[in-house]
């Protein structure tokens, strides 16, 4: 196999976006477009990739990191100026070059490795990856002569009616012989309709200096598709959603509503889970077997174990073992490790706490800073009070202990195993193994209450 290389050009400004955020850093499940790029670039063997740089270059440096080399294009004066800028890092070398827009997120590896396959076969020295558009418009267009063979690419605005009329449209994605490509490069002008230098127009210089052009067309017009603003950001966001949540459910996980699942590039879920509509699974997730996921549930950078089921509730890194179950409603937040076979029921939160196997926090509470060993009753209401408004402050409560509904834990405090707390108790003091805190004001009832009212109430109410 011929050495190949791979250009990506993310320089430009992405006007069309109107973002204070640069074009190829907007998002889709959960990954950059230019990640999503870089990634299906990587899977064809190249020996160097080079992304060109300019507008925002320290923020895609950023989100790139060393994944790639980059050529810096301070000025955008074209697509064709930007490919030159890697000349330093690429003019001498042999072999084949890929060259790719930053903003197509959905081209696969397997459509790239498919074009650089049918150029070596052609013995082009470019060939364009083409697709059929339904609508055109705003693409460059493949002109070829009567014999069918490619002449030229026109820009939208330099088409005469005819040309504008092509259906076949350049995605932007080439492969070229890097020798051929350099030499025409030094020979691109600026003089159309844009005063830019096109990469474009390569093309026509090499047919005419005689070399083979070549076109691969694909199929699926929608893996080409460029996104220049935020109604195709969200048409290729559709587009990605329906193959990730079809490869789900190709290995065995149930959708109930996939066209409103939303999960991100890179989550993991095992075989028998079954995703009810509405959810959003995030970052790196990874949910085992025979789970469900409840409709409306959020979950992000979560790890779920086999058998657990989620019910319209927010997991945000935090852990579920096996067997356990939540909601409705309530949070899991960051440092949450729920034990196997725990039950969390409604509206409750815990944050940075250890729960163990089989404890029960059925309704209303807040567990914060703590560690609660197996067995446990937690009551409804219970608030573990972890802050005194400068410091968070660490509980542990032993196994199979109970709290009483409506109790206040005030940290630093320390429950041991088998101790029973007494319903609407403030525990502010350590509980001993097998021992019962109790703090709560003595019940008095009064009798001689009615004799103090006003004549005229105690009469109404008696
Ligand atoms: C380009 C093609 C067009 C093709 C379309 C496919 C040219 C002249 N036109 O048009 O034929 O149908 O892509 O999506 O190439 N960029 C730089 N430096 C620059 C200018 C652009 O790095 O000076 C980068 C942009 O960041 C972008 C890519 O090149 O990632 C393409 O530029 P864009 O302005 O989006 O070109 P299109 O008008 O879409
Ligand atoms: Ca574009």
């Amino acid at each position: 196999m011929e050495p190949r290389y791979v250009v990506i050009l993310a320089a430009g400004m992405g006007t069309r976006m109107k973002s204070d955020v640069h074009k190829v850093l907007h998002k889709i499940c959960g990954r950059t477009m230019v990640e999503h790029v870089l990634t299906q670039v990587s899977q064809v063997q190249p020996e160097k990739i080079i992304t060109v740089v300019g507008h925002d270059a320290q923020d895609v440096k950023k989100t790139l990191g060393d994944r790639t080399e980059y050529a810096d294009q301070p000025e955008q004066l074209g697509t064709g100026h930007a490919v030159l800028q890697t000349a330093p890092l690429l003019a001498d070398k042999e072999g084949v070059t890929l060259v790719v827009s930053g903003d197509t997120p959905l081209l696969t590896a397997a459509t790239l490795n498919k074009l650089l396959q049918y150029h070596t076969e052609k013995g082009a020295k470019a060939t364009i990856l083409t697709a059929e558009a339904p609508d055109p418009t705003g693409y460059g267009r493949i002109v070829r002569n009567d014999l069918g063979i490619v002449e030229r690419i026109v820009e939208q605005k330099d088409a005469s009616h005819e040309e504008a009329a092509i259906q076949e449209i350049n995605t932007g994605v080439y492969c070229f012989d890097n020798q051929a490509l350099f030499a025409a490069l030094k020979q691109v002008t600026n003089d159309n309709a844009q005063g830019e230098y096109y990469l474009t127009d390569v093309i026509a210089i090499m047919r005419k200096a005689g070399g083979i052009i070549a076109a691969y067309r694909m199929k699926n017009f929608e893996e080409s598709m460029g996104v220049n603003d935020r109604v195709a950001l969200a048409a290729a966001t559709k587009v990605m959603q329906q193959r990730i949540n079809h490869d789900f459910m190709m290995n065995g996980v149930s959708m109930i509503g996939p066209a409103t699942t939303y999960i991100d590039v890179g989550v993991q879920i095992g075989q028998d889970t079954i995703i009810e509509p509405g959810v959003q699974i995030q970052g790196q997730t990874t949910i085992g077997r025979h789970c469900v996921v409840g409709a409306h549930s959020l979950l992000v950078d979560a790890t779920i174990e086999d058998n657990v089921h989620i019910t319209s509730s927010t997991i945000e890194q935090a852990t579920m073992h096996r067997g356990s179950d939540i909601g409705p409603n309530s949070h899991l937040r960051p440092k949450a490790d729920i034990g196997e076979d725990v039950h969390i029921g409604n509206f409750c939160e815990v944050k940075n706490a250890t729960l163990g196997a089989r404890t029960k926090l059925g309704h209303l509470s807040y567990v914060g800073d703590a560690t609660l060993g197996s067995d446990i009753n937690v009551g409804c209401g219970v608030v573990f009070v972890n802050y005194d408004g400068v410091k968070k402050w660490h509980t542990t409560v032993g196994d199979k202990a109970f709290i009483g509904s409506n109790s206040n834990i005030v940290a630093p405090v320390e429950i041991a195993d088998h101790s029973f707390i007494a319903a609407g108790s403030t525990i502010t003091k350590d509980i001993a193994y097998h021992a019962m805190g109790i703090a709560r004001a003595r019940q008095v009832n009064k009798s001689d209450f009615w004799d103090k009212l006003p004549l005229s109430k105690s009469s109404e109410w008696k």
